[in-house]
């Protein structure tokens, strides 16, 4: 399965899934390439250093539309059949989405639905939750929404800051990640392998 992963930042759950991919944690699979839409992500420069192209697509002044066509087009180009948003900070446009129908994922630091958007964790801890989490889904049209694949909880605990509540939550993500792409690779080689019983 051919993957392309989207970061707008750090990147270090699209370091632990071109890892995975590596190792042979994530079975016949290569990540073709990382797209930023920020020129100065730290998480080029870890990809670089792994060996996998990279390419920036800045949004500049064009539309949400525009912009996606590029990033599609590249995708595309190299036969991308899965796309992982990995801290990529912007909502796809419809065009995007149906471009690859099911075929886009994303991680969310919370157990979703609860939390969707931005500054998760200040609200998680001013809520006084007791537990949060992060989630791996299916992208939609909507922000953070979509079919859950799977979700893994994570306690708060007394005296938690946003730091050592997202810190502790981030090492379950690249778990997670992994995991669901995992599965999501195996489906499609059963779905190539049985193209009558899976529609
Ligand atoms: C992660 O917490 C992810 O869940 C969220 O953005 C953060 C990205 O971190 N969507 P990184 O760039 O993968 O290190």
């Amino acid at each position: 399965m051919k993957i392309g992963i989207l970061i707008s930042g750090r990147g270090s759950n699209m370091v632990a899934l071109v890892d995975a991919v590596k190792s042979g944690e994530i079975p016949d699979s290569e990540v073709a390439v990382v797209i930023s839409d920020k020129p100065n992500a730290a998480g080029l420069e870890k990809a670089k250093a792994r060996g996998v192209e990279t390419i920036v697509i800045e949004r500049n002044k064009r539309t949400r539309e525009e912009h996606d066509a590029d990033i599609v087009a590249e995708l595309k180009e190299r036969n991308v059949e899965l796309v992982c948003l990995a801290g990529y900070m912007r909502l796809l446009s419809p065009s995007f989405v149906r471009a690859f129908p099911d075929r886009i994922i994303n991680i969310h630091p919370s157990l979703l639905p609860a939390y969707p958007g931005l500054d998760v964790h200040e609200r998680v801890l001013a809520a006084g939750e007791k537990v949060s989490g992060c989630t791996v889904h299916f992208v939609n049209e909507d922000l953070d929404d979509g079919p859950i694949i799977l979700q893994k909880e994570v306690p708060v605990q007394d005296g938690d800051t946003v730091e050592t509540l997202s810190g502790r939550i981030l090492e379950q993500e690249h778990n997670l990640y992994v995991e669901a792409v995992r599965l999501v690779s195996q489906l499609e080689s059963f779905r190539l392998r049985q193209p009558d019983l899976l529609q």
